[in-house]
């Protein structure tokens, strides 16, 4: 439409691959296709590229405790995320991975630039290694008893209870969560990126209109701070990429993770004629670059990003735009507070627009935490979506293709309406390119609220029964269908699904945003077919109810296995007493004990039944010396069968518990028994 299309590259963060999408995830991403879905709509040449974020010990910790390979969990979450956002209904133009081969070729070119320029720094550092696991520790894999008011449990970076913050060297008996041992203190070579070199470049990029005031508000504390070296290597064992040069040397997640966003733009240019890589990321290009973000991303993105972009010759951002946090009812999104809904939960439950809906009527461009609230949301898309967007179409469709066969008048019975909401289109436009949705929506609402009340006053059901009034019926709906089809054009960002049901209603191609500027006048419709139902509150119930019980299941999975005698040999098949009183179990007393030449394991025992002697071969010998045995009342089955065995006949069999070795220990009877005495 614009006499200018503009080339626009758009990111969302790349979401960890170890563990499942959830609502909050969603924010982000749905945030962000409603905007590139937006710029194509306008007539722009617009790329929404995503990858998973495969590198790190999170990562590869997550593989390990699922029982497989970090290449085979990666695989699988890939797969079901791509499920997930095509659901969502989220179009990435490229999802790709940053475990990638564009990735790795584009982390070390850009490493090895930053070095040649001088901007890497290498030293030695010391720090905490779990000698068990060969493997130094992150503060988030220590754990120990808070210094302060001695909480146990606690994480090596601040106490959950009291708040305190300290080093993890400050815990009491701090251990390694990974194998229980007591962390030691190892040096090592560590590579640093010199984020100082760039500390002007970055107070004029944060004040560029890059990022909003608030985002650079924040960023001047650390500039003004003074700008510290980025550690950017870890040690092996480390899922990532080694660093060029430096063997057993890895780079940092965070280093590899935002030029994930170049692979896998990279990665889509390979596919496709139309779009070339240089162009976008070369120094001085004039396509754009926007990156969407949660606001615990900001010193990655808008610090550490555009310096290394700058050091290594690449352009900068355009913007880097901060979202706040997504709470649950009132409370922050946690499975081990048991407040949680995951991606696909939702999906088994509810039609993902309605949450598009929902959170485009909540979002601004400001760093706002917003809340899913179960009866807002329910409440909120019915009243809109349902009660103002979908019954403006049903209440004019039925007379149109009843009365007229399909047929829209050439007339526009509401001019003033009409051109209201031809004009409204600028204004909306340039609140979603600005990221203030919250305002879109309510702009559109407040039309549809306007067609509603003038649909109302004009009553075609009332006109449908007069005689002879048959053009004003025909002039009426046809507004009215006009009027729903500009604000189906307005939300297509939020609802591409509706609005591809109303394009096939409206039979229409493909609605762009210029569609919003003309009406439709002696057109044709087909069959009006419900656009969209109600959110069914039960539906809602399910999905906090399922979700609940997947945190249970979630937890129990989590818990330490069970272990144990009974964990380790759970309780044979049940038996009738018959079957007991076969045995026959009595007391004896061991007269003799002796050790059994050539055998490893075997006492040779002289028992005395009260009268009777019986030989018995037991293999408690790792347990127990002759000594201790001899004079000692113990139990033995006295009716087993001789069973001969390589160092002679044993005539029955003294009962023992443990698993072996030293773990053995033999049956006594209280004070009192006797030998001969039966057991039952
Ligand atoms: N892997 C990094 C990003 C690397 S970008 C080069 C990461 N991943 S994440 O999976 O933890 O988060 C992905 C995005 O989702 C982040 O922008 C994060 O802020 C956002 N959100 C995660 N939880 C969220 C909420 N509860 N609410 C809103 N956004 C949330 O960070
Ligand atoms: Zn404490």
């Amino acid at each position: 439409m614009s006499a200018q299309q503009r080339k626009i590259l758009v990111t969302s963060a790349l979401p960890y691959a170890n563990g499942p999408l959830h609502l909050g995830h969603l924010v982000e991403y749905i945030q962000t296709d409603i905007w590139s879905r937006f710029q194509k709509m306008r007539g722009h040449m617009c790329t929404y590229v995503c990858a998973d974020d495969a590198h790190g010990t999170a990562i590869s910790l997550h593989a390990e405790k699922m029982g497989i390979t970090p290449e085979q969990s990666l695989a699988q979450i890939h797969l079901d995320r791509k499920a997930d956002f095509g659901e969502f209904l989220v179009a990435f133009d490229n999802y790709h991975t940053t475990h990638s081969e564009e990735n790795r070729q584009l982390s070390s070119e850009i490493y090895l630039a930053l070095k040649a320029k001088g901007h890497i720094a290498s030293r030695s550092i010391s720090q905490a290694y779990d000698p068990e696991k060969k493997m130094f520790l992150a503060d988030r894999y220590i754990k120990g008893g808070c210094p302060k008011c001695s909480a146990a449990d606690q994480y090596g970076d601040n106490c959950d209870k009291c708040g305190a913050t300290y080093a993890p060297t400050d815990l009491k008996d701090a251990y390694s969560v990974l194998s229980g041992a007591a962390p030691i203190k190892k040096d090592s070579e560590h590579f640093f990126f010199k984020l100082s070199d760039f500390g002007d470049m970055l107070k004029d990029w944060t004040r560029s209109g890059s990022i909003s005031d608030e985002i650079a508000n924040k960023m001047s504390e650390w500039l003004d701070s003074g700008l510290q070296d980025w550690d950017i290597s870890r040690d092996a064992p480390y899922f990532g990429f080694e660093i060029p040069g430096e063997p057993g040397k890895y780079f940092y997640v965070w280093l590899d993770a935002p030029i994930g966003y170049m692979a896998s733009f990279k990665n889509l240019c390979e596919k496709r004629d139309d779009l070339n890589f240089d162009e976008y990321w070369k120094e001085g290009s004039d396509c754009e670059v926007h990156h969407f973000i949660g606001k615990d991303i900001i010193n990655f993105h808008c610090l550490f990003w555009p310096a290394m972009l700058e050091g290594a010759g690449y352009r900068k951002p355009n913007s880097v735009n901060v979202h706040g946090y997504l709470t649950l009812n009132g409370e922050k999104l946690s499975k081990s507070r048991g407040n949680f809904i995951s991606a696909r939960t939702y999906l088994d439950h509810l039609d993902p627009e309605y949450l598009r809906y929902y959170y485009a009527a909540k979002l601004n461009n400001r760093v706002e935490d917003l809340d899913f609230n179960t009866e807002d949301f329910t409440q909120r898309v019915n009243a809109d979506l349902v009660n103002k967007l979908v019954n403006l179409a049903s209440r004019c469709a039925g007379f149109i293709k009843k009365r007229f066969d399909g047929q829209l008048s050439a007339n526009d019975i509401a001019p003033e309406l009409s051109s209201e909401f031809i004009a409204a289109g600028e204004k909306i436009a340039e609140l979603y390119e600005n990221r203030e949705y919250s305002k879109a929506m309510r702009e559109i609402m407040m039309l549809a609220d306007k067609a509603n009340v003038w649909i109302d006053e004009v009553a075609p059901w009332v006109v449908a029964k007069q005689e002879g009034q048959d053009q004003q019926l025909q002039d009426i709906c046809s507004a009215g269908i006009n009027l729903f089809r500009l604000l189906m054009v307005y939300l297509k960002p939020v609802l591409p699904n509706l609005a591809e049901k109303a394009e096939a209603f409206l039979n229409v191609a493909p609605m762009q945003w210029s569609d919003s500027q003309n009406l439709l006048s002696s057109h044709g419709v087909n069959k009006f077919k419900p656009l969209m139902t109600r959110v069914d509150g039960d539906k809602v119930a399910a999905m906090m109810a399922q979700s609940q019980a997947e945190i249970t299941a979630m937890a129990e999975a989590e818990a330490p296995k069970a272990t144990g005698p009974l964990a380790d040999d759970p309780i044979s098949d049940q038996i009738e007493f018959a079957d007991f009183a076969k045995i026959d179990l009595r007391v004896v007393r061991i007269v003799k004990a002796e050790h059994v030449k050539g055998a490893g394991k075997l006492l040779q025992l002289t028992l005395d039944l009260g009268g009777e002697s019986r030989n018995v071969l037991a293999g408690i010998k790792s347990a127990y010396s002759p000594e201790e045995l001899e004079g000692r009342l113990t139990v033995m089955v006295a009716n087993l069968a001789p069973r001969k065995m390589k160092f002679g006949v044993s005539e029955g069999m003294v009962l023992a518990a443990g698993p072996g070795g030293k773990d053995i220990w033999i049956l006594n009877p209280d004070d009192g028994a006797e030998p001969g005495m039966r057991i039952c």
